[in-house]
């Protein structure tokens, strides 16, 4: 009996050094994907604001960002996409699961903690399957509050309204959590 015992604890133990280590794996592949999408964005948003200024780069934020996300969705197989508690496009709005990751971002820079390297991971059951879930926050910039800080020129704000009638997301200041990269993978 107590070999047994021994034996199935060991099976237990080893079957969750498997899951670390691929969890380990899944969060790496999920790093790099995020790194990748943002620099794609950055650069798209840097050449549309040069040539064109934030009314001008409305349409690369509408149409280069869900590109990008469907690119690296369709090359891994994943979820790849961005949102926010506070969101411009309504296609973006969280889940309960992303909305609650949000809030403890939140929750975790009030604490204190900086939101350059802020991420959580974990492992749920959706629809009766185990999926991978990755989230990353991102941080608002300078270049950022042209468009979703509190004071928008008229020009960028007439177009805004007019492509997003329901537009929250305002009022950021360069350091808060604009949203955050949100990856699921299934298993
Ligand atoms: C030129 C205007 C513009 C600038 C500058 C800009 N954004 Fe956006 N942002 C948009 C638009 C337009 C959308 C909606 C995109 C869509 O339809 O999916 C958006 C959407 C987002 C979303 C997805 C959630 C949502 O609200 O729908 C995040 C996250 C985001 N922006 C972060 C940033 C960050 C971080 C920066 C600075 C690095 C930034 N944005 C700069 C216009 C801009």
């Amino acid at each position: 009996m107590k070999k047994i015992v021994i034996a199935m604890t060991m099976i237990v133990c080893q079957s969750g050094i498997a899951v670390a280590a691929d969890t380990q794996d899944r969060t790496a592949a999920s790093r790099a994907v995020v790194k990748s999408f943002m620099q794609e964005l950055k650069g798209e948003l840097q050449q549309a604001m040069k040539a064109g200024g934030p009314t001008n780069a409305i349409e690369v934020c509408k149409t280069k960002a869900p590109k990008i996300a469907a690119d690296h969705s369709n090359k891994q197989g994943w979820r790849v996409a961005r949102t926010s508690l506070k969101v411009r496009n309504p296609g973006n709005a969280p889940d309960a699961w992303e909305r609650k990751v949000l809030k403890s971002f939140e929750a975790r820079k009030a604490k204190g903690e900086h939101i350059t390297k802020m991420e959580h991971t974990e492992v749920v059951t959706q629809n009766g399957k185990q999926t991978f879930r990755y989230m990353k926050a991102i941080p608002t910039g300078q270049v950022c509050v042209n468009c979703h800080g509190a004071k928008i020129d008229a020009a960028t704000e007439a177009k805004l309204k007019q492509v997003y009638p329901t537009d929250k997301a305002r009022g950021f200041s360069v350091g808060d959590i604009r949203g955050a990269f949100t990856i699921s993978q299934p298993m």
